[in-house]
């Protein structure tokens, strides 16, 4: 149970999640205070989740342990101006940011942070299911990095790496790809309409095959590669399927498509980071 207090910067989609998660984990409404513009998302809040709310910083973010910045991407260089006027001790606690593409550097020249935890989430975080990637700068010790898990345990599993570049391979593998597996249902899907089934049985069956093999990948000690041989014997249908998806490189195209998004990640980053310093 947190001993400590937080207050998120924006009060979206993602801010919702986290502060619903915690609610359920029993953390009072007390220790969380969300700044959100939007008086309709600051009252759907309080009704929800009974968290008190500002339009804009003042000082009492001085006094908070944890900031979560919720906020879009551009729109965080001027949330930061905002606080940093109107709440100058918000400078001393731990900032944890879930925006895709602001590093850590920007949150600590934009923001005054002197403690920085960044972390990737992706959208199944939304229903409690999703994996996060995580990265600390070195002013964050064991203390910090505990206090970040405990904000963001309620989005799903977190999996902390070493340094920020790592951070755009998490991008790119996690945190695009819900995207990538949805494409692969899609297909599936067309797959099995184009062999007779009915759309909505071939959607069950694609759906369910996906989130069992996925259960099934997490709970073995095996690797996917032998999980894979153990279902294709000889000869059989499988090994047809996986000779089709071999000739015409669907792996090749995962590699080269991973890669295009850790590119577009950090030219991302960079463009954000020319435009906040202009
Ligand atoms: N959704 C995901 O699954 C996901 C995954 C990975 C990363 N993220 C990251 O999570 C962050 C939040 O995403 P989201 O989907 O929760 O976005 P969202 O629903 O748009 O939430 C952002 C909220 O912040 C408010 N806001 C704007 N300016 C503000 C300011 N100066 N101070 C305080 N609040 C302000 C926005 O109000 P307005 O609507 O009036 O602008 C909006 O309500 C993003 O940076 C995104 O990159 C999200």
């Amino acid at each position: 149970m947190q001993d400590f207090s937080m207050a998120f910067i924006g009060g979206g989609n993602m801010a919702g999640a986290i502060i619903g998660g915690l609610r359920q984990a029993g953390v009072e409404p007390a220790r969380m205070l969300v700044v959100e513009p939007q008086a309709e998302q600051r009252e759907r809040l309080r009704e929800r989740f009974g968290v008190q709310s500002l339009a804009q910083p003042d000082a009492s973010l001085g006094a908070i342990d944890v900031l979560v910045w919720a906020v879009k991407p551009q729109q965080f260089r001027q949330a930061a101006q905002g606080l940093r006027e109107r709440a100058p001790g918000a400078s001393d606690g731990l900032h944890l940011s879930i925006m895709a593409g602001v590093r850590c550097a920007a949150i600590t020249r934009l923001a005054g942070a002197r403690r920085v935890v960044r972390a990737m989430p992706n959208t199944p975080a939304l229903i409690g299911r999703g994996v996060a990637g995580l990265v600390a700068n070195p002013a964050c010790g064991a203390a910090e990095r505990a206090r970040a898990e405990q904000v963001l345990a309620p989005t799903g599993e977190l999996v902390w790496v070493d340094d920020e570049p790592a951070l755009d391979a998490v991008t790119a593998l996690s945190g695009s790809g819900p995207a990538y597996m949805f494409y692969v249902l899609e297909a599936m899907i067309a797959a099995g309409v184009g062999l007779g089934l009915p759309e909505s049985v071939a959607q069950r069956l694609a759906s369910g095959t996906m989130a069992g093999a996925a259960a099934l990948a997490a709970g073995s000690p095996a690797t996917p590669a032998q999980l894979r041989e153990q279902v294709t014997s000889k000869g059989g249908t499988t090994a047809a399927a996986l000779e089709v998806l071999g000739a015409r490189d669907v792996a090749g195209a995962f590699d080269a498509a991973l890669r295009a998004a850790a590119r577009r990640a950090v030219e991302l980053a960079d463009a954000l980071e020319r435009e906040a310093g202009d």
